[in-house]
């Protein structure tokens, strides 16, 4: 796995002072979350994985470490500068300029049909909660029935944000588990990791009967 350069830093730094609307903080994952949210993918799996927020790389390399052959990796980020770093420091990585809440159509375009993992690090809190519970469910839409999405979630969420996310999360996922906190993560932060698709569009899968 390759570790975060200084210039993965200083390039996050220099836009999270630009951007702090979509940045929200102005470090990059540390590397303990990081590992501790690829870890939802089987190691050496044969899996389609889709990364939101990949900011400048802090957990696409964890998450290609853990990836086997035929696997797959799409990373969406939205900030120009973030993708043209990321071209340039992980040629390897596939990877889309798009908005994370388009999600739907960025997977029609890129061919992906069903999903195993999905991983976030998007600042949630800043959503409004409409399009917050719109992105969760397509995500529960196309995640496979035994496929899996976490999420990072950081002590700087106000709680009642933190509340809305976690139900949320409940209606879309018939099982959610909040780990515990990483102290050491700038800032600190946890997990959500969510498991059991609620929601499914080809009809396949179980439904709540969540309101159009
Ligand atoms: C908190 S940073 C995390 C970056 C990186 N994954 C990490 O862990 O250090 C959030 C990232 O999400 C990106 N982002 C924010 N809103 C987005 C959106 N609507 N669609 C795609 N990316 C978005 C930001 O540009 C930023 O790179």
């Amino acid at each position: 796995m390759c570790a975060m350069t200084r210039a993965d830093h200083l390039t996050f730094l220099r836009r999270a002072i630009r951007r702090p609307d979509l940045l929200a903080t102005p470090f990059v994952t540390g590397p303990r979350l990081a590992r501790d949210i690829a870890q939802v993918i089987p190691q050496g799996s044969s899996s389609t994985v889709v990364e939101l927020g990949a900011g400048t790389g802090a957990m696409s390399d964890p998450i290609r470490a853990r990836l086997g052959p035929g696997s797959r990796h799409l990373a969406v980020e939205l900030d120009p500068d973030l993708v043209a770093h990321l071209r340039r420091t992980r040629p390897w990585l596939e990877l889309v300029r798009g908005d994370a809440r388009e999600f739907t159509r960025l997977l029609d375009e890129a061919g992906i049909g069903t999903v195993d993992v999905v991983i976030s690090s998007l600042p949630w809190a800043l959503f409004p909660a409409v399009q917050r519970r719109a992105l969760l469910r397509d995500i529960a839409a196309r995640l496979a029935p035994d496929g899996a999405f976490s999420m990072i979630t950081t002590w700087m969420a106000l709680p009642s944000r933190v509340g809305d996310l976690r139900g949320a999360l409940g209606e879309v996922f018939d099982e959610v588990v909040e780990t515990a906190t990483v102290w050491l993560n700038p800032p600190p932060a946890r997990l959500f990791v969510c498991r059991r698709p609620l929601v499914r569009t080809d009809g396949a899968g179980t439904s709540n009967n969540l309101d159009e």
